[in-house]
């Protein structure tokens, strides 16, 4: 028994070791993982690691419009003392507003600094002076007291979209620059702000000093794993420094971890009963200000000395206040509420009656609170305007928000400004004479607020579109002189004859506007379900494809060649007939939105549209759709085609009717999956699988298996979706803007995010969490009391107790065989072993989930149901999935 607890304690203790290593890594910093370093200017492909910091630095080349930009180089001279991102920047020498698209995890807690050192680059010796916006809103402006300073400007933010936009705007004082954009993620408990206002309002760094600095140093990454940049403080007569040596292992953190070397100084007032005081003055008196002391003792203490203290700040005392550092543990002490309502603000820290010795000080920074609170453009007109943009190559200076700030709104448009409550719409669009060419964009009918829309004098072609009668709010459309041929639709001529619309369609020789000019437009009738909208699939017509049953097996680049097939590729129009011009979403997934289609054969369809984003790995879009059309097997998700033309990248897949695997684990899903079923689920998984991983050569890793890509058919038969797409999109995306880690928390393989390399036993322990899921009924990570919780932290030592019949899911009441629940839980053990060399390969678990569903069958069908037993010997036949250390 004692053995056993001794046993428990040590796994427990492993465990948690073991999600520490998770959730460190989920956030790691000493590998960089959260960090975007974009050196401006710097051409691309040339990427290097900074000398004096080990800071990976990447082209911005793919974060700006570099037709718009010219990158240069400040002179050799002017390089010297000065780190590597600051020796290219990026000029903006036309154009007012010119924009950064960052992709970020949206809704992750950012440090986000950019750097501009002048250093004469343009030989003109004259700094210039301009402003710095971010989204819609107005973040700094920039102006050099002297030339050779290097000003940063910082902020603390939380991105809501997967995007950020920082611009820099010319006001007339010379042509904006910038030298680098950095952004490092932090951990959300830090640096918060009133939460009444933290959705509007942003942290801005006013200052931040080491205090008692005795190398005149600054400090940042490594030393910093936030990379926050540490100055040092001049130092005062009335002040004296303090120190010890300390490294990072030294230092007990806290939260904020302020770097060691910064906190093993401090300062303390020469006169030891004086308080010790720092003062700032305010910009403007209704300027509010977050405070952040960082304190830790530096002297060692003799048993009778003592060190406490308590502070005002302009002689308002802080009842609450009352510090005593401890030796070697940093302590951050900050306030709810900002400070505000004064021109000059001093901190005093008092020596307490009963303290030996004097008040220290080892770190401050000041953050001022910057309104952010303009909204972006709401994110649909965003992602339709942003389409309309890229499909008429648009030659304006359209960056940023469309709307905001409403002096840089896009040439062309308007908008409903934000009354605090709903963001921003567009509500007018004019592209006349603006050299169109090609069809009326669909992306068109998606601005649903739009009231006046003028495309006249262009070279527009093709129909005017029914879709346009789609625009509720639409007032006047104009789209007079171009080649629009066929009819004008019907509703929009009743609407004209109405008087709600001014309709204007002159000056376009095929244009009809009377059901007598000719025949009606060839429509292709559609039939389209609404019976079933959950995700996705198609049970092809037999003869549509050849090799439907057929095990492809892909070897050469000329076989693939081969099976370029045009039935495969579906053009702009044969997409628009099959979703019926996008009417009905049925998902949304990491690529895009998903729509339901219907083929002209009858068949549904699911229609995923890849969004814009995705696009950052096309290159591979084409060749990988090719590859994953001859990839065919029961278990897995077919794709029919795809639709790879300027105006849409689309993929199609066969339509599932019973929606995936996550839908059916939900809280309040009544429909209880049975034992059996999870078997059967399982094993059909792991057959696909098995077939990616050993029936194609080379063989195709997944990279996110996980319940919401396990699709069920009418038959609740499993099929595997989404595989290889994180080879087409997620890797190459990875690359450039480490900002997408492949996989999903909870599913991702903590080895594969350590080392970032891709192999098959990623995808097998993705497949045991899978597992855990299946058997206990729960998310792979419950929030609790605001806290995650992995699903292995709570399930592991209950199995290692010996205690599986609590494992499984309640839910089942008992309805399973507990030998075949047994071996279920010990192949999902053996699936998430931290040593993915003792990981069994897929065709392993295969064969041995088919005999935990006979174990099932065989026991049950005698009558047993869910035995009770003594589980000891389980607790050996389970080899240590974790070893002690990890
Ligand atoms: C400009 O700043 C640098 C460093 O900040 C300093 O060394 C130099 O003396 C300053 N020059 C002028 C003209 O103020
Ligand atoms: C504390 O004790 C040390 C001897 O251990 C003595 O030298 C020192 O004066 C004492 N300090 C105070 C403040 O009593
Ligand atoms: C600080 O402590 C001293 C002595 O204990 C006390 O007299 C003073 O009122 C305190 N001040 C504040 C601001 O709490
Ligand atoms: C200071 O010490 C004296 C004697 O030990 C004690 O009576 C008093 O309460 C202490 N004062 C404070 C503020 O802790
Ligand atoms: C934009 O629309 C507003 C009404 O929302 C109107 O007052 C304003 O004049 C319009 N601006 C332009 C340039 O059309
Ligand atoms: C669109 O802009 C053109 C000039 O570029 C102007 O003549 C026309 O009136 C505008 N249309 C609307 C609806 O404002
Ligand atoms: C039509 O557009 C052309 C350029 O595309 C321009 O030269 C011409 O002035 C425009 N006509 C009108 C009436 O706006």
């Amino acid at each position: 028994m004692k053995q056993t607890m001794m046993g428990m304690f040590l796994y427990f203790h492993s465990v948690l070791l073991g999600v520490l290593t998770i959730l460190v890594l989920i956030n790691a910093q000493e590998d960089q993982s959260g960090f975007i370093s974009l050196d401006c200017g710097l051409p691309e492909n040339s990427d290097y690691t900074e000398k004096s910091t080990g800071i990976n630095y990447i082209s911005d080349a793919k974060s700006i419009d570099t037709d718009k930009s010219v990158s240069k180089s400040i002179s050799p001279a002017e390089m010297i003392n000065h780190q590597q991102q600051l020796h290219f920047v990026r000029s903006f020498p036309s154009g007012v507003r010119n924009c950064y698209k960052i992709y970020v995890k949206s809704d992750t807690k950012y440090l986000i600094r950019a750097s501009f050192y002048y250093g004469n680059y343009d030989n003109l010796n004259e700094p210039p002076q301009f402003d710095l916006h971010f989204g819609a809103n107005v973040w700094d402006t920039v102006k050099f007291p002297n030339a050779s300073r290097t000003i940063f400007s910082e902020i603390i933010y939380i991105p809501s979209l997967d995007y950020i936009q920082p611009c820099l705007v010319n006001t007339g004082k010379g042509t904006p620059f910038i030298s680098a954009i950095e952004l490092r993620t932090l951990n959300d408990d830090v640096y918060k702000t009133n939460p009444a206002e933290s959705a509007k309002s942003v942290l801005s760094l006013f200052l931040r000093y080491d205090l008692g600095s005795i190398t005149n140093l600054e400090y940042r990454y490594k030393d910093d794993v936030y990379d926050r940049i540490w100055l040092p403080y001049e130092s005062r007569g009335d002040w004296r420094r303090l120190s010890t040596s300390l490294n990072n292992n030294d230092l007990y953190p806290n939260e904020y971890k302020p770097p060691a070397i910064v906190m093993s100084t401090a300062v303390t007032p020469v006169n030891v009963n004086a308080p010790l005081q720092f003062h700032w003055d305010a910009d403007d008196v209704n300027d509010q200000y977050y405070r952040y002391l960082h304190f830790n003792e530096v002297e060692k203490l003799n048993g009778n000395e003592t060190r406490e203290f308590n502070s005002t700040v302009n002689n308002r005392v802080y009842p609450f206040f009352k510090e005593s550092p401890e030796y070697r543990v940093s302590d951050t002490i900050s306030s709810s509420k900002p400070l505000t309502g004064a021109k000059k603000y001093q901190i005093s820290l008092f020596k307490t009656e009963n303290s030996t010795l004097p008040p220290i000080l080892n770190a401050i920074e000041i953050y001022k609170v910057k309104d952010f609170s303009e909204s972006e453009t709401q994110q649909d007109d965003v992602n339709a305007i942003t389409n309309i943009k890229n499909f008429y190559r648009v030659a304006k200076n359209w960056q940023g928000d469309p709307c905001g700030p409403v002096k840089y709104m896009w040439e062309g448009l308007n908008c409903t400004s934000f009354n605090g409550l709903n963001p921003p719409r567009i509500i007018s669009l004019n592209l006349s004479s603006s050299g169109l060419t090609g069809q009326i964009h669909y992306s068109i009918s998606q601005l649903t607020m739009l009231q006046y829309l003028d495309l006249s004098n262009n070279s527009l072609n093709g129909p005017l579109p029914d879709f346009l009668n789609n625009l509720e709010s639409l007032q006047f459309l104009n789209v007079g002189k171009n080649k629009l041929t066929g009819l004008v639709p019907s509703e929009l001529l009743e609407r004209a004859k109405t008087g709600s619309l001014t309709l204007c369609v002159d000056d376009n020789p095929g244009l009809c506007k009377t059901e007598s000019c000719g025949k009606k437009n060839l429509s292709v009738p559609l039939i389209v379900s609404f019976s079933t909208l959950i995700v996705v699939l198609v049970v092809i017509s037999l003869g549509f494809w050849i090799f439907i049953r057929q095990r492809v097996i892909f070897t050469n680049s000329k076989k693939r060649g081969s099976l370029e097939s045009k039935h495969q590729a579906f053009s702009y129009t044969e997409i628009l007939n099959i979703t019926d011009n996008f009417k009905t979403i049925i998902g949304e997934g990491g690529f895009g939105k998903v729509y339901l289609g219907v083929l002209q054969n009858h068949t549904q369809v699911a229609v995923k549209i890849l969004s814009a984003s995705s696009m950052q790995g096309y290159k591979e879009f084409q060749s990988e759709a090719q590859l994953l059309l001859i990839v065919h097997h029961r278990n897995l998700v077919s794709l029919i085609g795809y639709c790879d033309e300027d105006e849409i990248k689309a993929l199609i897949y066969e339509y599932m009717a019973n929606g995936n695997l996550q839908q059916h684990l939900l809280v309040g899903n009544t429909n209880i999956l049975k034992w059996n079923e999870r078997l059967n689920i399982a094993i059909d998984a792991a057959r696909g699988l098995d077939y990616l991983h050993n029936g194609c050569k080379p063989p195709i890793m997944h990279r996110d298996l996980k319940p919401s890509n396990i699709l069920l058919d009418e038959n609740m038969d499993a099929k595997i979706s989404d595989f290889g797409l994180s080879r087409a999109f997620g890797s190459d995306f990875d690359s450039h803007i480490s900002t997408r880690p492949a996989g999903t928390l909870g599913y991702a393989d903590p080895e594969f995010q350590r080392t970032g390399n891709t192999n098959k036993k990623n995808d097998v322990y993705s497949f045991g969490i899978v597992l855990f899921v299946l058997i206990t009924g729960r998310q792979a990570i419950v929030r609790a009391a605001g806290v995650n919780i992995h699903i292995l932290e709570w399930v592991v030592p209950i199995i290692k107790g010996g205690d599986i019949q609590n494992v499984v899911d309640s839910k089942l009441e008992g309805e399973f065989s507990m030998d075949s629940a047994r071996k279920v839980v010990e192949i999902a053990m053996s699936c998430i072993s931290p040593n993915f060399t003792e990981r069994p390969d897929i065709s392993q678990i295969l064969t041995e989930l088919k005999e935990s569903l006979s174990l099932d069958m065989v026991q049950r069908h005698g009558g047993e149901h869910g035995v009770t037993e003594s589980t000891s010997s389980l607790f050996q036949s389970i080899t240590a999935p974790f070893p002690s250390k990890i």
